[in-house]
């Protein structure tokens, strides 16, 4: 039996059609639900739906073998787990956006809210800035319109809640996507089974890569 960690939400349910057209269905899990688990014998799979950026600590831990998450979620967490390779799916990017006419003068400290903290840190030491980092749990966009801070670094899809709310994205940081993550020694033993998995997955996903 492999136990998958999904990624509660839109992506979860597109990489749970990508299982079932791989030959790991389980139907049981498209019924509405407040179920957390599900499991196929026959197939081999038992599908946990976890919050997203909880997906890397169930694979850490090994209460499941494998499981999806964003690379938002890697970079920021750093999780001691393989990643088997980027799905191509939820693909958006990590930026740094503000007002539009923003002008980082660097005669003071940059005020940055975010949910990521350690990706902004990180990149804000890669250009030797200085910050002070305010962090958030969501709707990071209110922070530089009420005067909470001078920018934010987050994800950017569509770009429709940065144009809504009049910011524009100032730096792109780093593209992301949903990859496969593999506990470290489910893998190992395993092995086989994640294997045919992984390459029945990747068969059928389009703009992904190994
Ligand atoms: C994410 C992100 C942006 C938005 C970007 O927020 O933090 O706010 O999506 O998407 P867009 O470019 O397509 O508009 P999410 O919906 O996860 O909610 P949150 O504000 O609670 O973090």
């Amino acid at each position: 039996m492999i136990n998958i960690a999904l990624p509660k939400g839109r992506l979860g349910e597109k990489v749970y059609a990508l299982f079932e057209q791989a030959g790991y269905p389980c139907p049981a899990i498209k019924e509405e639900s407040r179920k957390l688990i599900f499991e196929n014998e026959a197939a081999g799979v038992r599908y946990f739906w976890a919050k997203p950026t909880d997906v890397p600590v169930y694979v850490e831990r090994g209460a499941a073998d494998i499981g999806i998450a964003g690379k938002d979620i890697l970079l920021e967490y750093a999780p001691d787990v393989y990643e088997l390779g980027d799905l191509g799916m939820g693909k958006c990017r990590m930026c740094v956006a503000g007002p539009a006419t923003f002008r980082d003068s660097r005669d003071a400290t940059l005020r940055v809210a975010t949910k990521f903290p350690n990706i902004a840190k990180q990149y804000y030491a890669s250009v030797s800035r200085q910050i002070d980092i305010i962090k958030l749990n969501g709707s990071i966009e209110l922070a530089p319109i009420v005067g909470l801070s001078d920018v934010i670094v987050d994800i950017v899809e569509t770009g429709s809640t940065l144009r809504e709310n009049d910011l524009a994205v100032l730096e792109t940081i780093v593209p992301i996507s949903a990859r496969l993550i593999a506990n470290k020694a489910g893998y190992k033993f395993k092995y086989e089974a994640i294997r045919t998995m992984r390459e029945k997955l990747f068969a059928l996903c389009e703009g992904g890569s190994i």
